[in-house]
């Protein structure tokens, strides 16, 4: 019988409502599938740090190391909160970037997905979503701004200046655009790449590298859009896009506004792969706005136990079925509160609600 250890980081605000509703499908697909998962939660995020002293404590990354997955809750605070933890401590900071950073998880796929049947949940018109949005976002991870060096002072004459650099060196590139052609390969053969080559440097070599590493697969066509016009296009017309390969700061704004076309940052899961370690987590923050109500929307998370039976534990047929399970509530005519809109024809639940629903539905199927 298979057993495989999964490291719990159940974050902050929506986080261990979320998570909570994604263990309990953990313990749906163990069961139907006679496999073992050790579910293992450990501290991460603010809340550890309030506990623990740290946001990423010493207990949690042996977990981590020794776990065969990792399932990560949303970390974060409100704007105000934040300032009771120091700036090198916050969670954001002091653990998200970390984790990254420790299993070099440079992959990070954010599908954009709603079928043309939930086409009422996107602010979009209908005849914009079409046949329905179905966008692979890969956005690299442990690369760019985020990673690059950092320096705060004083200068000569006696301001206060900040430099945040963007780095990359060539085999960052060549490894998320191989990652980036071979989904490409396997989806409709069209990779998107998005850039700013019109001004940065780093994009000049990041489009580069993009040509060389795409003679290796030339039954890809690739399409080169600059990121700000990627932005409009993803509003006017979300149908052009399939597979999109980003650095760091672009994916992580042009991701979000994936949620935005959904119509929920709710809809919003995602796969963050390493050499040797993946771990998982919804792509939006720990909503502190709607944090302790039982309205947040667990699809992002559950969403994300999918995401890692394929990718971790290659079981493609239960996350399919995971997948349709969710739909297939949606398609009843639930959802939260995030995306039943006044005057639409949805039936509004909460989040255990929802995800009791995904787990009858999974059961059944
Ligand atoms: P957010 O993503 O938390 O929330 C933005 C909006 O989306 C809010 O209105 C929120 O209610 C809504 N939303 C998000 N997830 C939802 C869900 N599952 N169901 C229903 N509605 C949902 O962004 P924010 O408010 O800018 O950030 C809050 C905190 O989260 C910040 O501290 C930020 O740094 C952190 N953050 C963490 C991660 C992460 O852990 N990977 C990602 C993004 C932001
Ligand atoms: C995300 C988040 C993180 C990022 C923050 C919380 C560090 O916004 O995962 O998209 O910017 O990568
Ligand atoms: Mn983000």
């Amino acid at each position: 019988m298979s057993s495989y250890k999964i490291a719990l980081l159940d974050g902050d605000g929506i986080g261990p409502e979320i998570m909570t509703e994604a263990e309990k499908i953990l313990h749906l697909v163990a069961e139907r599938n006679n496999i073992t998962f050790d579910l293992v939660h450990t501290p991460f995020g603010a809340s550890a740090y309030f506990d623990c002293g740290h946001p990423f404590p010493e207990e949690t990354k042996a977990v981590c190391d020794a776990a065969d997955a990792i399932l990560k809750g949303p970390i974060g605070l409100s704007h105000e909160e934040s300032k009771k933890i120091p700036v090198d401590l916050q969670p954001e900071r002091g653990a998200l970037l970390p984790l990254r950073r420790r299993y070099n998880t440079f992959a990070n796929f954010r599908p954009v997905y709603l079928p043309k049947g939930l086409a009422h949940f996107s602010p979009l018109k209908p005849e914009i979503i079409g046949e329905g949005i179905d966008i692979m976002m890969i956005r690299e991870l442990v690369g760019g701004l985020y990673f690059g060096h950092k320096e705060t002072g004083i200068n000569e004459d006696g301001r206060r200046y900040v430099t945040e650099s963007l780095e990359y060196n060539e085999d960052q590139i060549k490894r998320i655009m191989k990652v980036a052609f071979e989904t490409a390969q396997k989806r409709k053969k069209v990779l998107h790449n998005i850039h700013k080559s019109n001004v940065l440097k780093s994009s000049v070599l990041w489009n580069e590298v993009c040509g060389e590493v795409g003679r290796d697969y030339p039954d890809v066509e690739v399409i080169h859009i600059l990121v700000d016009a990627a932005a409009t296009y993803l509003c006017l017309n979300p149908g052009q896009f399939d597979v999109m390969v980003m650095e760091n700061m672009f994916g992580d704004i042009l991701s979000d506004q994936g949620g935005g076309i959904l119509g929920s940052l709710g809809l919003m899961p995602s796969a963050c792969i390493g050499p040797e370690k993946a771990y998982y987590e919804p792509s939006h923050g720990s909503a502190p706005d709607i944090a302790g109500k039982n309205i947040a929307n667990p699809y992002s998370m559950i969403g994300s136990v999918a995401m890692m039976l394929e990718f971790s534990f290659d079981m493609n047929e239960e996350a399919k079925k995971l997948w349709q399970a969710m739909q297939s509530v949606f398609a009843k005519g639930y959802s939260t509160p995030d995306l039943s809109k006044p005057g639409a024809d949805v039936k509004m639940v909460s989040t255990s609600d929802f995800g009791a629903m995904v787990g009858e539905q999974y059961s059944a199927s």
